[in-house]
């Protein structure tokens, strides 16, 4: 077999084998295919597409290029939550605890942050202590003792995809759904658990800017799962503004607390999608009869708190300092040398947001890397006041940075400015969650 017949059967839009998918994708982790055939070829999947037998060929050639994790000595149903990105989505340390305090079982591989999306690894390590690298011995035993344990991808987990997404990223072959699906769906089915909620962002913070790319994803996806005898269920969630109010690594971590203490709202929109996500996950971990029942479950971990300890045992036991899991004591962590409002040019309503800028604008002050080896300031970021749709006042500030590095402030404040639009006229509210696909 030579590789530039695949890729020339690729861009005359036939069905690849299973045989010319794995020679191809084997052949770019071991060294004999070469990274202008694999982004040539890419770049073909980008216009030709995929057809479900090849994405599903993919994905399985991706997840078999190295180590997978073996859970079957863990008792109980392994549930994973997956968001494919965005700006102040804390949920996973609202809904993991939570689900776990229900009688779930919570195994959790999770990453960093990517571009202007957060990750709850850098999250985690606001926490002074916490090691998020931990062997799968202590990853399951952790698993075991609380229904819980959320760690950095530990040992050699899908090579295939750390090659592919680093060439991606400058290859211009990033927001392809065959290429995000297989990603993103190697990577969970390597980690090994019996079932998996798909968060698929869309909006001007996400991949997907649109609800039918969205759809077309999260079908793949769940298509995936079903021919590797996995329960997948995907839910379609808003990201055209920040999830939560806070963005930033310990203001999130502090705002997840919030939370976890029944101090936000039930209709805030962070709430609302882990509401929604923690009861697909205990549904399909047959914990909770139907959504409204597991709605009720997770509601009660919030009042009685046995979600908030959940976490703190988490953390606990991943050799952080629980004291932090306090919403007083957790302030100690969000103290920075200066704190600065931002006021709107106008008076009006906010008729939009680009989430990506101010994600952006975060990472542009040290919450965030632009380049792997940066260093994140773990308290800095910043706090939003307003949402889509509310009114502002040239008085008022819409939103406060938290800095300890002035160097980009200005260009920070100038980008979030751009990236709140105000008018006149009170827009429309828009949903926050979409569809289900199951
Ligand atoms: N997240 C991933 O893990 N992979 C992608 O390709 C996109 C988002
Ligand atoms: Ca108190």
């Amino acid at each position: 077999m030579r590789a530039v017949d695949v890729i020339e059967r690729k861009v005359e839009g036939k069905e690849l084998s299973s045989e010319e998918i794995a020679f191809l994708v084997n052949g770019y982790v071991e060294g004999s295919v070469p990274d202008y055939q694999m982004s040539a070829f890419m770049m073909a999947v980008v216009f030709n597409g995929m057809t479900g037998k090849e994405v599903a060929d993919l994905t399985m050639t991706m997840m078999n290029s190295g180590d997978i994790v073996d859970l079957s000595d863990v008792p109980g149903f392994k549930v994973d939550k997956h968001s494919t990105g965005g700006v102040g989505d804390t949920t996973t340390l609202v809904i993991a605890p939570l689900v776990a305090a229900c009688g779930g079982t919570v195994a959790k591989m999770s990453g960093r942050g990517l571009g202007h999306t957060g990750g709850t690894l850098d999250k985690l390590e606001s926490i002074p202590g916490l090691k998020i690298e931990q062997d799968m011995d202590s990853f399951k035993d952790i698993v075991r003792r609380l229904g819980v344990a959320v760690i950095g991808q530990s040992g050699n987990l899908v090579p295939a995809d750390k090659k592919m997404y680093a060439l991606r990223d400058v290859t211009g072959t990033v927001r392809s759904i065959p290429l995000i699906a297989g990603s993103i769906m190697s990577k969970k089915l390597a980690a090994g658990t019996d079932g998996i909620v798909l968060d698929v962002k869309v909006g001007s913070g996400a991949f997907m800017r649109t609800l039918e790319e969205a759809e077309e994803l999260s079908r793949t996806m769940v298509e995936i799962g079903k021919m590797l005898d996995r329960k997948v269920a995907a839910v379609i969630t808003d990201m055209n503004q920040p999830l939560g109010l806070s963005v930033g690594n310990a203001l999130e971590f502090r705002e997840a607390i919030q939370v976890l203490c029944g101090e936000v709202d039930l209709s805030d929109p962070l709430v609302d999608v882990c509401l929604l996500l923690g009861s697909h996950m205990l549904v399909m971990s047959g914990k909770a009869e139907n959504e409204a029942d597991a709605r009720m479950k997770l509601i009660g971990a919030i009042r009685d708190g046995s979600g908030l300890e959940k976490l703190r045992q988490m953390v606990e036991a991943e050799g952080g300092d629980p004291s932090y899991i306090d919403l007083e004591k957790i302030d100690l962590l969000c103290q920075v040398r200066r704190k600065v409002p931002v006021y709107p040019d106008r008076d009006g309503f906010i008729c939009g947001m680009n989430a990506e800028g101010i994600g952006t604008a975060a990472q542009m002050i040290g919450a965030g890397r632009e380049k792997k080896e940066d260093e994140i300031d773990h308290a800095v970021g910043l706090i939003m006041h307003k949402r889509l749709g509310d009114a502002v006042n040239m008085s008022e500030p819409i939103c406060t940075f938290y800095i300890n590095d002035e160097t980009r402030l200005d260009d920070a404040v100038a980008l979030l400015k751009k990236s709140v639009c105000i008018s006149g006229e009170r827009p429309e509210k828009t949903p926050m969650v979409y569809e289900v696909i199951s």
